[in-house]
Protein backbone atom coordinates (compact mmCIF):
# COMPACT_ATOMS: atom_id res chain seq x y z
CA UNK A 1 0.00 0.00 0.00
CA UNK A 2 1.00 3.17 -1.04
CA UNK A 3 0.20 6.67 1.30
CA UNK A 4 0.87 10.05 -1.24
CA UNK A 5 -0.39 13.62 -0.88
CA UNK A 6 -2.42 14.04 -3.75
CA UNK A 7 -3.75 18.24 -5.15
CA UNK A 8 -6.74 19.00 -3.38
CA UNK A 9 -8.68 19.04 -6.48
CA UNK A 10 -7.70 15.36 -6.62
CA UNK A 11 -9.00 13.97 -3.39
CA UNK A 12 -11.00 11.28 -3.97
CA UNK A 13 -14.88 12.98 -2.59
CA UNK A 14 -17.14 9.93 -2.78
CA UNK A 15 -14.67 8.21 -0.37
CA UNK A 16 -14.54 11.48 2.12
CA UNK A 17 -18.45 10.93 2.18
CA UNK A 18 -17.84 8.22 4.20
CA UNK A 19 -16.50 10.09 7.03
CA UNK A 20 -18.98 13.42 6.23
CA UNK A 21 -22.30 13.48 4.80
CA UNK A 22 -21.99 17.19 3.18
CA UNK A 23 -20.35 17.17 -0.20
CA UNK A 24 -20.22 20.75 0.71
CA UNK A 25 -18.43 20.72 3.91
CA UNK A 26 -15.73 18.41 2.38
CA UNK A 27 -14.91 21.22 -0.42
CA UNK A 28 -14.77 24.14 2.14
CA UNK A 29 -12.11 22.65 4.21
CA UNK A 30 -9.95 21.06 1.36
CA UNK A 31 -9.12 24.34 0.11
CA UNK A 32 -6.93 24.92 3.00
CA UNK A 33 -5.92 21.35 3.52
CA UNK A 34 -3.70 18.52 2.55
CA UNK A 35 -4.77 15.26 1.32
CA UNK A 36 -2.82 12.35 1.45
CA UNK A 37 -4.60 8.78 -0.23
CA UNK A 38 -3.92 5.10 0.01
CA UNK A 39 -3.60 3.00 -2.95
CA UNK A 40 -3.51 -0.84 -3.71
CA UNK A 41 -2.56 -0.79 -6.88
CA UNK A 42 -4.58 1.55 -9.17
CA UNK A 43 -7.16 1.43 -6.40
CA UNK A 44 -7.94 3.90 -3.98
CA UNK A 45 -8.39 2.29 -0.49
CA UNK A 46 -8.35 4.99 1.80
CA UNK A 47 -7.63 8.75 2.53
CA UNK A 48 -7.17 11.65 5.05
CA UNK A 49 -7.56 15.20 5.23
CA UNK A 50 -5.48 17.53 7.23
CA UNK A 51 -4.90 21.16 8.09
CA UNK A 52 -3.23 23.43 10.40
CA UNK A 53 -5.23 25.50 13.07
CA UNK A 54 -2.10 27.65 13.90
CA UNK A 55 -1.17 27.82 17.43
CA UNK A 56 0.85 25.05 17.13
CA UNK A 57 -1.53 22.36 16.19
CA UNK A 58 -3.18 20.57 13.15
CA UNK A 59 -6.52 19.16 12.84
CA UNK A 60 -7.10 16.13 11.13
CA UNK A 61 -10.53 16.86 9.28
CA UNK A 62 -11.68 13.45 7.46
CA UNK A 63 -10.29 10.11 7.45
CA UNK A 64 -11.73 7.28 5.72
CA UNK A 65 -11.43 3.82 4.31
CA UNK A 66 -13.21 2.62 1.30
CA UNK A 67 -15.84 -0.25 2.61
CA UNK A 68 -15.09 -3.29 1.00
CA UNK A 69 -10.94 -2.31 2.60
CA UNK A 70 -11.88 -1.84 6.39
CA UNK A 71 -10.98 -3.93 9.01
CA UNK A 72 -7.95 -4.91 7.22
CA UNK A 73 -5.53 -2.28 9.68
CA UNK A 74 -5.51 0.93 6.83
CA UNK A 75 -7.43 3.26 9.36
CA UNK A 76 -4.63 2.36 11.69
CA UNK A 77 -1.75 2.77 9.04
CA UNK A 78 -3.33 6.16 7.81
CA UNK A 79 -4.05 7.30 11.18
CA UNK A 80 -0.43 6.79 11.82
CA UNK A 81 0.54 8.82 8.75
CA UNK A 82 -1.19 11.70 10.05
CA UNK A 83 0.15 11.89 12.82
CA UNK A 84 3.58 11.32 11.85
CA UNK A 85 3.00 14.26 9.45
CA UNK A 86 1.95 16.50 11.51
CA UNK A 87 4.75 16.31 13.91
CA UNK A 88 7.28 16.13 10.95
CA UNK A 89 5.53 19.86 10.22
CA UNK A 90 6.73 21.01 14.02
CA UNK A 91 3.10 20.28 15.47
CA UNK A 92 2.44 20.09 19.12
CA UNK A 93 -0.99 18.33 18.69
CA UNK A 94 -3.24 17.09 16.36
CA UNK A 95 -7.16 17.66 16.98
CA UNK A 96 -10.36 16.09 15.58
CA UNK A 97 -14.16 16.01 15.95
CA UNK A 98 -16.34 13.05 15.83
CA UNK A 99 -19.47 11.63 17.51
CA UNK A 100 -20.31 10.90 20.97
CA UNK A 101 -20.79 7.38 20.60
CA UNK A 102 -19.60 4.14 18.08
CA UNK A 103 -16.52 2.48 17.27
CA UNK A 104 -14.66 5.61 15.81
CA UNK A 105 -14.46 6.72 19.11
CA UNK A 106 -12.42 4.02 20.39
CA UNK A 107 -10.40 4.09 17.32
CA UNK A 108 -8.50 7.70 18.03
CA UNK A 109 -8.80 6.86 21.74
CA UNK A 110 -6.60 3.78 21.30
CA UNK A 111 -4.05 5.89 19.37
CA UNK A 112 -3.97 7.82 22.25
CA UNK A 113 -6.50 10.91 21.66
CA UNK A 114 -8.37 12.36 24.43
CA UNK A 115 -11.48 14.29 25.09
CA UNK A 116 -11.18 18.21 25.21
CA UNK A 117 -14.22 19.51 24.66
CA UNK A 118 -18.13 18.76 23.82
CA UNK A 119 -19.78 20.61 21.53
CA UNK A 120 -23.48 20.10 22.40
CA UNK A 121 -25.97 20.27 19.31
CA UNK A 122 -23.39 20.27 16.47
CA UNK A 123 -24.92 17.64 14.56
CA UNK A 124 -28.32 19.49 14.88
CA UNK A 125 -27.50 22.86 13.92
CA UNK A 126 -24.44 22.33 11.61
CA UNK A 127 -26.22 19.60 8.79
CA UNK A 128 -29.17 19.69 6.99
CA UNK A 129 -30.51 16.11 7.59
CA UNK A 130 -30.42 14.06 10.94
CA UNK A 131 -27.28 11.33 11.08
CA UNK A 132 -28.44 8.12 12.65
CA UNK A 133 -26.00 5.37 13.41
CA UNK A 134 -26.95 2.40 14.93
CA UNK A 135 -30.27 3.77 15.07
CA UNK A 136 -29.14 6.38 17.25
CA UNK A 137 -28.98 10.22 16.47
CA UNK A 138 -25.97 11.96 16.72
CA UNK A 139 -26.76 15.23 17.97
CA UNK A 140 -23.45 16.14 20.23
CA UNK A 141 -19.58 16.41 18.81
CA UNK A 142 -16.58 15.36 20.82
CA UNK A 143 -13.25 17.18 19.78
CA UNK A 144 -10.46 14.91 20.76
CA UNK A 145 -6.58 16.12 20.84
CA UNK A 146 -3.09 13.78 21.06
CA UNK A 147 -0.67 15.73 22.53
CA UNK A 148 2.90 15.35 21.05
C1 LIG B 1 -12.90 4.67 10.88
C2 LIG B 1 -12.19 3.97 9.71
C3 LIG B 1 -11.33 5.00 8.97
C4 LIG B 1 -11.29 2.87 10.27
O1 LIG B 1 -10.62 2.27 9.18
P1 LIG B 1 -10.38 0.69 9.09
O2 LIG B 1 -9.37 0.45 8.02
O3 LIG B 1 -11.67 0.00 8.96
O4 LIG B 1 -9.77 0.42 10.52
P2 LIG B 1 -8.74 -0.71 10.95
O5 LIG B 1 -8.89 -1.93 10.11
O6 LIG B 1 -7.38 -0.09 11.00
O7 LIG B 1 -9.32 -1.03 12.39
C5 LIG B 1 -8.71 -0.63 13.58
C6 LIG B 1 -9.64 -0.98 14.73
O8 LIG B 1 -10.75 -0.09 14.77
C7 LIG B 1 -11.91 -0.82 15.23
N1 LIG B 1 -12.91 -0.84 14.15
C8 LIG B 1 -12.74 -0.43 12.87
N2 LIG B 1 -13.90 -0.57 12.20
C9 LIG B 1 -14.81 -1.07 13.07
C10 LIG B 1 -16.19 -1.41 12.96
N3 LIG B 1 -16.88 -1.27 11.82
N4 LIG B 1 -16.81 -1.88 14.07
C11 LIG B 1 -16.14 -2.05 15.23
N5 LIG B 1 -14.81 -1.74 15.39
C12 LIG B 1 -14.16 -1.25 14.32
C13 LIG B 1 -11.45 -2.23 15.52
O9 LIG B 1 -11.07 -2.30 16.86
C14 LIG B 1 -10.25 -2.36 14.63
O10 LIG B 1 -9.34 -3.31 15.04
P3 LIG B 1 -9.67 -4.87 14.77
O11 LIG B 1 -10.16 -5.00 13.35
O12 LIG B 1 -8.33 -5.53 15.03
O13 LIG B 1 -10.72 -5.24 15.77
C15 LIG B 1 -13.20 3.29 8.74
O14 LIG B 1 -14.00 2.39 9.47
C16 LIG B 1 -14.09 4.24 7.99
O15 LIG B 1 -13.72 4.74 6.92
N6 LIG B 1 -15.29 4.49 8.51
C17 LIG B 1 -16.27 5.36 7.82
C18 LIG B 1 -15.79 6.79 7.87
C19 LIG B 1 -15.63 7.31 9.29
O16 LIG B 1 -16.47 7.06 10.13
N7 LIG B 1 -14.53 8.05 9.51
C20 LIG B 1 -14.26 8.65 10.80
C21 LIG B 1 -15.14 9.84 11.02
S1 LIG B 1 -15.02 10.42 12.70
Amino acid sequence: MLIKRVPSTDAPLDLLLEADPSVETIRGYLENSSCYVATIGNETVGAYVIQPMGDGAHELMNIAVAPAHQRKGIGVKLLNHAITMAREVGAQRLELSTGTFGYQLAFYQRAGFRVIAVERDHFLTHYDAPIYENGIQHKDRLRLALEY
